[in-house]
């Protein structure tokens, strides 16, 4: 599986430790930027990832900001996205079951490395359950078409 990344400043020192983390465990991360901790503008990041994941290049992306609101929100803008901010591991795995989200958001200024990390794992295992889930999911797509 091939995972996109990307933030802004406020997500940048996150965003390189969860790279060292997934790359540590063999997991492919394509890194998106920013490259620095200059200021930026998160919605440019989240519209760069959100497309990226639309177009195929990675299979599921992971954004940041400082809260991880304004990159989650600029993400779902793009069609296609279903963006996941998540502060603990349940919504996760449950973002993952349920709502089969292709992106998850986080914030850098909130969690530490270790819950990071956590989300991080149970969003990448979970696995979308289909079925009446699929329906729901199909409902999104039609508010968005
Ligand atoms: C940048 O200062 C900050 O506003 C941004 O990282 C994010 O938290 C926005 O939602």
């Amino acid at each position: 599986m091939k995972i996109g990344i990307g933030s802004d400043h406020g997500g940048f020192e996150l965003k390189e430790e969860l790279i060292k983390f997934m790359e540590e465990r063999q997991i492919e991360v394509i890194d998106y930027g920013t490259h620095s901790r200059d200021s930026v503008d998160y919605p440019d990041y989240g519209k760069l990832v959100a497309e990226a994941v639309v177009a195929g290049e990675v299979d599921r992306a992971v954004v940041i900001c400082g809260t991880g609101i304004g990159i989650s929100i600029s993400a779902n803008k793009v069609k296609g996205i279903r963006c996941a901010l998540c502060g603990d591991t349940y919504s996760a795995r449950m973002s993952r079951e349920h709502n089969n989200a292709n992106m998850l958001a986080l914030g850098g200024r909130v969690l530490g490395i270790g819950l990071a990390t956590e989300i991080l794992m149970a969003w990448l295992e979970g696995q979308f359950q289909g079925g009446r889930h699929q329906i729901r999911v199909d409902k999104i797509g039609e508010i968005e078409a």
